[in-house]
């Protein structure tokens, strides 16, 4: 096993439930997000904001990468901030990553990059277009907002990724189901608008999924 291996599997087991444990263990090896977020952002060193973070696994996956100089993971789910704050503790980063219970919607005392993994299909369109407004509001001359989210489309893979979200919200891991799947140019219009770069590619990584990681950049000054 590599160093880094040895690294992403302490993550997995600072949680102290075994179902988050196997969660957390399949997302750091099979899921390409966090590695594409980290590989954008480590030439650029600043702060970060997670809004929708869940249990912080980014910031901890960031952190063991040394690709982030400050994190800040906010989400509205309590459960979840305790649970990540419990793993952060135990794994003694509760001084460098930092998690908080806050809508996403609130501004918080941070500038740089900014990440939204999976949250957007959560709220309604017109919460979409709130969060979207707050993620650029925290980003810095040079910093990124890295989303990554089902877009909607004709595919088979998009109607996978529906019937997988039905299971998620009756499992009760997600208190609240999808409610707007946004379309591509739904994301890019307004951040465009605010005068970032906008680019898209798809991110299916080894899943059935649909899965586009969306990079808008806020120019340097
Ligand atoms: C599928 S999880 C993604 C978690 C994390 N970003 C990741 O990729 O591991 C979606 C998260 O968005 C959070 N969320 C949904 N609406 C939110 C809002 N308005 N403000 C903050 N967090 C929100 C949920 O509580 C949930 O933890």
């Amino acid at each position: 096993m590599s160093c880094m291996d040895a690294a992403l599997y302490r993550i997995a087991n600072s949680y102290d439930h075994w179902l988050q444990r196997r969660y957390v263990k399949s997302k750091l090896a099979a899921d390409p997000a966090y590695a594409a977020t980290a590989a954008l952002v480590m030439d650029r060193p600043m702060p970060l904001l997670d809004i929708g973070c869940g249990i912080g696994l980014l910031g901890q996956y960031l952190h063991t990468h040394g690709a982030v100089t400050r994190y800040l993971g906010v989400d509205s789910d309590l459960r979840k901030i305790e649970a990540g704050n419990r793993a952060l503790h135990l794994s003694g980063l509760g001084n460098a990553l930092h998690l908080a219970h806050a809508d996403g919607t609130a501004r918080q005392p941070i500038r740089g990059h900014v990440a939204l993994l999976d949250v957007l299909h959560y709220l309604p369109q017109e919460g979409q277009r709130a969060l979207l407004d707050n993620a650029v509001a925290h980003l810095a001359p040079g910093g990124l907002l890295v989303i990554r989210n089902v877009l909607r489309e004709r595919s088979l893979r998009y109607a996978m990724t529906r019937i997988s979200e039905f299971f998620l919200r009756t499992s009760g891991w997600m208190r609240i189901g999808a409610q707007h799947y946004p379309s591509e140019e739904e994301l890019r219009a307004p951040l465009e608008a605010a005068g970032l770069a906008v680019s898209v590619r798809s991110l299916h990584g080894k899943t059935p999924f649909d899965c586009y990681l969306l990079v808008a950049e806020r120019a340097p000054r």
